[in-house]
């Protein structure tokens, strides 16, 4: 199963094979910011990718307006859409 690392908190995780960043962010106890419930809305549930970031699936358009939206680089993604495929490091500043 893919490894999922959380920084700064240092805090990891196993997760099936398509499990959404979200999900495993919520696992490992780490809450991520969000205000639409993971319906793929408010794009405010983003997190920087470190590492892996090719073992993630791919970006859609509307991940990139999204993103765009609340003004954060294009490299980060919206979690909730985002499935791991691979072991990948990701951060959030507030863990
Ligand atoms: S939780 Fe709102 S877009 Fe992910």
């Amino acid at each position: 199963m893919p490894k999922v690392k959380f920084q700064p908190s240092g805090r990891s995780i196993e997760v099936p094979d398509g499990t959404t960043l979200f999900q495993a962010a919520k696992r490992a106890g780490l809450p991520v910011a969000a205000s639409c419930d993971e319906v793929f809305v408010c794009g405010k549930c983003n997190l920087e990718i470190v590492e892996g970031a090719d073992h993630l699936s791919k970006q859609t358009q509307k991940e990139r307006d999204l993103l765009q939206a609340q003004g954060r680089a294009l490299t980060d993604r919206v979690s909730c859409v985002t499935l791991v495929l691979g072991d990948c490091t990701v951060r959030a500043s507030y863990w």
